[in-house]
């Protein structure tokens, strides 16, 4: 007997919580409760745009910390490309380093020797089917400053671009490296007659620099 009014009490509880939380109680059911301290649920609101503190475009003519002068190249602009003078005046250790880094990253297709032959090409039995261009010989002893800087920077065909590896202060050191080999290898390039500092939009012989 006690055990049934037990099971009774325990079901009449449980229905009566069951309907409680049914019940519609108006527009006080709407009421979402006191919030303690709300300032640690709900931060202020930064006004991040309104207060023009981020996503501002940089002030005309800023330059990158590191980088070198912003390259305004219009569209396939061979001919202004072909033009940059590199804006570095290398000397041994700044060929040195043009030097490390065109075997890291030029050497393995192109031959640490600049013949056309590294060990990725390997004279075509190596794993990379594409023939590089010698830069001793042929069409890219021709080829400017400016050129070669621009292949580094956007790739050629079915060479990709080097930009992501070289920033802009390396590639012209590649390519201070390169025409020096082209020039026999022993003097440090000459320094290019002094490079226009105006910006290359309007200047003739633009400082090719920053691209990324
Ligand atoms: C993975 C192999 C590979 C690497 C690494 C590579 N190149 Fe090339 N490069 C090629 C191939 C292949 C071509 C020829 C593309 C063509 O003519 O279709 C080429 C072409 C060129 C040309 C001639 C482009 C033209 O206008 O004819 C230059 C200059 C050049 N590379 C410079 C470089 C420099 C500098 C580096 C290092 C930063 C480099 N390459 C790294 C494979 C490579």
């Amino acid at each position: 007997m006690k055990r049934t009014s037990n099971i009774l009490i325990v079901a009449a509880l449980a229905g009566g919580a069951f309907l409680a939380s049914c019940g519609n109680k108006g527009p006080h059911h709407r009421n979402p409760g006191k919030i303690y301290a709300p300032d640690m649920y709900e931060s202020r609101a930064y006004e991040f745009y309104s207060a023009r503190l981020a996503s501002m475009k940089p002030v005309e003519g800023t330059v990158k910390r590191g980088a070198m002068l912003p390259y305004h190249l219009k569209a396939e602009d061979t001919a202004q490309a072909n033009l940059g003078r590199n804006p570095l005046v290398l000397d041994k250790a700044g060929l040195d380093e043009g030097k490390r880094l065109y075997d890291i990253y030029c050497g393995v297709c192109h031959g640490q020797k600049l013949d056309g032959n590294g060990p990725l090409y390997k004279g075509g039995d190596g794993p990379y089917p594409a023939a590089p261009p010698a830069f001793l010989t042929g069409k890219v002893l021709g080829y400017t400053e400016g050129r070669i800087f621009h292949v580094i920077t956007y790739g050629f065909n079915v060479m990709g671009s080097y930009a992501s590896q070289l920033d802009i202060e390396q590639r012209w050191k590649v390519v201070g490296y390169i025409k020096n080999m082209q020039n026999g290898g022993k003097a440090p390039a000459a320094p290019a007659e002094a490079a226009p500092a105006a910006d290359s939009a309007t200047a003739a012989a633009p400082v090719v620099a920053a691209a990324k």
